[in-house]
């Protein structure tokens, strides 16, 4: 067993339903199983750089495991390798990475269990790089971490955009409009792909699949002549036309990866209705995919990770990300997967249903 006496844990990126579950299981299985002592790590790697940790006790993650975000709280802005100071007025960046090191060391941390996704895979092959151990736990509602089939959080963000989708399906069929509904992902379609399933949308846009607007025009308009007096539509926010580009709705230059897609859904539903002179609208989901209690899937798979970080910590791994493969748990090199991203493949199995069943992914 390895020599471990006290562990960090914190969370990093952007928040997902079933992140407490996680602290909760690293947090129980080291105290519970193992005797360790465990360091909450304040704002991902932020409380790294400001050496701000808190000791949790075992009151401290009781009663975490069906709420949403994270008792630790997250940044997606506090990359050590490339962090923003303000200095005479102007943004200035610097490496912190031996600051950080410092930290781990006065702190005596013997290991870090760092639960996010790319971004924080990526920070945490850094600090593997500079000699601190670290465990990987995926988290994403984007569920496009290279090398793990499911992340958690991806489950709820999935119930709740189809949730939506209900509702905008009664109003759709009374007012006889085409309603586009915005989902998050990033540059991954996995979200829209399995929430428009989930939903019965007519048409999915992922960013895989470039769309050509005159193929969804004459879907729709093909349904309206139909006596179909309502379209659905499901579109990834990274979604883009044939040889065009994704909308941008915002640069944060603090953050990692700086791009944030959005806006897409207003300019389809621009396009859609000079093209068609059908009526539409769009919606666009936003931080709601985020937030909430865990499906119960994704207690029990953030409870599953958990776990599994520490037991391989206590056997001994170094620098290995906990992932669900064929349904299994299994762990790989952190470094082998970190700034890497997951995509929907052209013939997944799902896309390929979703097209024998009638969707279109506006390509043809
Ligand atoms: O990675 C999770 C995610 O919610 C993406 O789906 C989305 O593009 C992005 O984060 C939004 O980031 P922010 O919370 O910084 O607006």
């Amino acid at each position: 067993m390895a020599n471990t006496r006290r562990i960090g844990v914190l969370t990093g990126g952007g928040d997902c339903p079933g992140l407490n579950a996680v602290i909760r299981a690293v947090t129980k299985t080291a105290m519970h199983q193992y005797k360790l002592e465990v360091f909450g790590i304040e704002d991902g790697f932020l409380g790294l750089i400001q050496n701000r940790l808190r000791p949790l006790a075992w009151n401290d993650v009781s009663n975490i495991l069906t709420q949403g975000g994270t008792i630790l709280g997250t940044s997606n802005q506090a990359n050590p390798e490339r962090f923003a100071i303000e200095r005479g007025g102007k943004t200035e960046w610097v490496n912190v990475t031996d600051r950080v090191v410092d930290h781990v060391r006065a702190n005596e941390l013997d290991a870090i269990v760092c639960i996010g996704g790319d971004g924080t895979m990526t920070g945490a092959a850094n600090l593997i790089a500079n000699g601190i151990n670290c465990i990987g736990v995926p988290k994403t509602i984007d569920n496009d971490l290279e090398g793990c089939e499911r992340t958690f959080g991806f489950d709820t963000a999935v119930h709740t955009a189809a949730e939506c989708f209900d509702k905008i399906h009664t109003t759709a069929m009374s007012h006889h409009r085409v309603m586009v509904v915005e989902v998050m992902g990033r540059n991954a379609g996995w979200l829209a792909l399995h929430t428009g399933v989930a939903s019965g949308a007519d048409i999915i846009l992922i960013p895989e699949i470039p769309y050509d607007l005159e193929v969804i025009a004459e879907v729709l308009r093909r349904r309206s002549k139909s006596g179909k007096r309502f379209s659905i539509m499901c579109v990834s926010e990274g979604a883009k036309p044939k040889g065009g580009d994704v909308v941008v709705q915002r640069r944060v230059e603090t953050s990692p990866d700086p791009i944030r897609l959005g806006g897409i859904a207003n300019k389809l539903v621009a396009d859609i209705e000079e093209a068609t002179k059908l009526d539409a609208r769009a919606t666009v989901l936003g931080h709601i995919q985020r937030g909430g209690s865990p499906t119960p899937a994704d207690r029990v798979l953030a409870t599953q990770f958990g776990h599994h970080a520490l037991e391989i910590l206590m056997r001994g791994a170094q620098g290995q990300l906990v992932v669900q493969q064929n349904g299994r748990l299994a762990e790989v090199p952190i470094q082998s997967v970190a700034g890497k991203q997951r995509k929907v493949a052209l013939d997944d199995p799902l896309v390929l249903t979703a097209r024998a069943v009638g969707t279109c992914f506006g390509d043809s």
